[in-house]
């Protein structure tokens, strides 16, 4: 682990994407006003709200998502830019894995749109495991059973999910913050991408609604290379290894957990989570 990852603010990084140098250009970064800013705990449809937020903003038209890659377009704030984030023009549209405590200073102070993207966290866990398998700058897990204890205690990178989603939730009188469930997502996409636009002041015809999100139901979106990871560089990603747009369910961890396994999952969530006033959509 030592050789892939260093430890920031307290979390572990995985530092073939999060180097030094981006991390100190991340901490000097100013926002603006009018940033939308994705930010989810890994694995929780980052991909997919990034697909999203591109098409909602343009109003429908898949130019952008059809001609560059999902972290051009949308980059993560804590990795190298292509483009330096400071010319890039407004709106801009930024991403990120950190927790709200770990945002740079300027945030707290200009309070850019947030849409925080939650996910049952067991399927969070199911889909990062076969994530860690295929990804060459992550650890390779040595058991299922090793890599689902990690989780729990928060062994990941970007630290535990509990702490990322409680810190994010923590946040919701002081900042501008649209939350939202994969699950919600996967049940009603319309409706979600109805929300999402309601949020970002870029009132849609029910028309390009429903054209946007029919653009983005998994099988449609898997197609599109430019979103599904198929041209990532292998130092970052064996192909050989897995696919990204992996499943794009609900429930997968039922595949994946055996039952004792989930019952001690739940028993961790309810004493994590105890006190935590928002209903999250995936419990219910
Ligand atoms: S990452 O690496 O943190 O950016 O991953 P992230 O994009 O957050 O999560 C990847 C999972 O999201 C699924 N996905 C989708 N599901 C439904 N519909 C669409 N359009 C979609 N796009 C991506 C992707 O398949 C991963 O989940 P699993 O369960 O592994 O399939």
């Amino acid at each position: 682990e030592a050789e892939l990852y260093s430890l920031y603010k307290g979390v572990y990084v995985p530092h073939m994407v999060n180097p030094a140098e981006a991390l100190q250009q991340y901490e000097e970064m100013s926002f603006r006003h009018d940033d939308v800013l994705i930010a989810t705990y890994p694995k929780s449809g980052t991909t997919w709200m990034q697909e999203l937020v591109c098409l909602i903003m343009s109003g429908g038209d898949p130019e952008s998502v059809e001609t560059s890659p999902n972290w051009v377009r949308v980059p993560w704030l804590e990795t190298d830019h292509r483009i330096p984030l400071e010319l890039r023009p407004s709106p801009r549209l930024l991403a990120t894995h950190f927790s709200h405590r770990m945002m740079p200073q300027s945030f707290y102070q200009v309070k850019p749109k947030v849409i925080y993207v939650m996910r049952n966290p067991k399927d969070v866990c199911t889909s990062d495991y076969y994530f860690h398998i295929m990804s060459s700058f992550l650890v390779t897990p040595s058991s299922k059973r090793d890599f689902l204890h990690k989780f729990l205690e928060g062994k990941m990178i970007y630290g535990s999910w509990f702490d990322h989603v409680k810190s994010w939730l923590s946040a919701a009188d002081t900042h501008r913050i649209m939350y939202i469930c994969y699950e919600e997502m996967i049940e009603d996409l319309r409706g979600a991408v109805g929300r999402i636009s309601k949020f970002l002041d870029k009132p849609l015809e029910q028309e390009v609604i429903e054209q946007i999100a029919d653009r983005c139901v998994f099988d449609n979106m898997k197609k599109n290379n430019m979103s599904n990871y198929s041209t990532a560089p292998p130092e970052i990603l064996d192909q050989s290894k897995g696919t990204f747009m992996r499943k794009g369910v609900a429930g997968d961890w039922k595949n994946f957990l055996t039952v004792a396994e989930a019952e001690h999952f739940d028993a961790v969530y309810e004493k994590e989570m105890k006190g935590v006033g928002h209903e999250l959509y995936f419990h219910k």
